[in-house]
């Protein structure tokens, strides 16, 4: 660990420092080993014939590295990468603008692309396709429609939610990718990339026990590391061992499993408040005080995974596993019989 390296990590905020932690290129992407063959496929086919790659749809949970991709795809075929989201293009007018400003090969990259506005989207449809725009000049019957071409610029679309992007979007991207939570030994990569990166020192006990606990998520992972960090400096001799990072995290309230607070409260109202459920979306929402949306699309995705809750067409339910794991006594039927168990 050198001074730089501390004297820079002491005065960033955890903001700053993630920009340094985001992999560049698709070598430093550690995991999701089919979607990275795949990509490197994709990319080196188009880079081989000289032209911008096919458009690119990334999908899954928060912080598992759709941003991260898309910045790898520009860097990987030395183009300009432009920015954009769902929710910031409220006007197909808006969309236009970007469109128009585009150079021959750039990526552009829609974040949350599952929020288009409808309007929006359409004129996306033919940009696409046939990088070209459609407009409409004037009003009424002497409105003329217009088609402006584009140059040819690859889309990389990101969502976490792949249900809600519509058929004819979703059939206009080359390659979609769906990205999986990472296991141990890939988050323990990732940790160990990053604290060189930090400068902390981290022994192999400590990476498995932050891995183990950071929701096969690399952005928790990193966020994980950060407080561990901090404990280890504050309350140890710097270096983060499997012990200091166990105290670290029961402090932080990060389970053996790696469930936070809120995801222990989902699993608690479920298994408490609703008998196990079934019970909809927005009602367990409102019991914990969250966002359905966040309840949705943070918090279930891994508990699914995990096998403690599990989503039917009457409602969420918990499973035995989870009332295990709060350590409740499973009702003989979580999902039927809810009333036998009363924690
Ligand atoms: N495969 C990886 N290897 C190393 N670090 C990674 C990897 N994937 C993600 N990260 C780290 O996790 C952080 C979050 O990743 P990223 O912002 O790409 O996630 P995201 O899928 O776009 O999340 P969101 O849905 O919230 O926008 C990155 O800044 C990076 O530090
Ligand atoms: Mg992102």
């Amino acid at each position: 660990m050198t001074d730089d390296v501390l004297a820079t990590s002491e005065v960033a905020g955890d903001g700053e420092l993630d920009a340094s932690l985001r992999p560049r290129r698709l070598e430093e992407f550690i995991g999701q080993a089919r979607v990275k063959e795949q990509l490197s496929l994709v990319l080196d086919g188009a880079k081989g014939r000289g032209a911008p790659s096919d458009h690119l749809l990334f999908s899954g949970p928060p912080g598992l590295g759709k941003t991260s991709l898309a910045g790898i795809v520009a860097a990987e075929m030395d183009a300009d990468l432009r920015t954009t989201s769902g929710p910031a293009l409220e006007r197909p007018g808006d969309l236009a603008a970007i469109l128009t400003n585009l150079e021959a090969g750039d990526v552009l990259f829609v974040d949350e692309i599952h929020r288009l506005p409808r309007p929006v989207e359409e004129i996306l449809y033919p940009a696409m396709e046939d990088f070209s725009l459609d407009i409409v000049v004037g009003k009424g019957p002497g409105a003329k429609a217009l088609r402006l071409p584009l140059p040819a610029f690859t889309l990389v679309g990101a969502t976490t939610r792949t249900g809600l992007i519509t058929s004819p979007l979703r059939d206009r991207f080359g390659f979609a990718a769906r990205l999986d939570f990472y296991d141990a030994g890939e988050l323990v990569g990732i940790l160990v990339r990053s604290a060189r990166i930090l400068g902390v020192a981290l022994d192999t006990d400590g990476a498995a026990e932050v891995a183990r606990r950071s929701r096969g998520t690399p952005r928790i992972a990193n966020r994980l590391l950060k407080r561990v960090r901090d404990y280890a400096e504050v309350r140890a001799d710097g270096t983060v061992t499997g012990g200091v990072a166990r105290a670290a995290l029961e402090l932080f309230e990060v389970d053996g499993r790696g469930l936070d607070k809120l995801d222990r409260w989902v699993l608690l109202a479920l298994c408490r408040d609703f008998g196990g459920g079934p019970v909809g979306l927005s009602t367990l929402a409102v019991a914990v005080g969250e966002e359905a949306d966040t309840v949705e699309d943070v918090v279930e995705p891994f508990l699914i995974q995990q096998g403690l809750l599990a989503r039917t067409p009457r409602g969420r339910i918990a499973t035995a596993g989870a009332y295990r794991h709060l350590g409740l006594i499973p009702p003989a039927d979580p999902a039927v019989s809810p009333s036998l168990f009363d924690g």
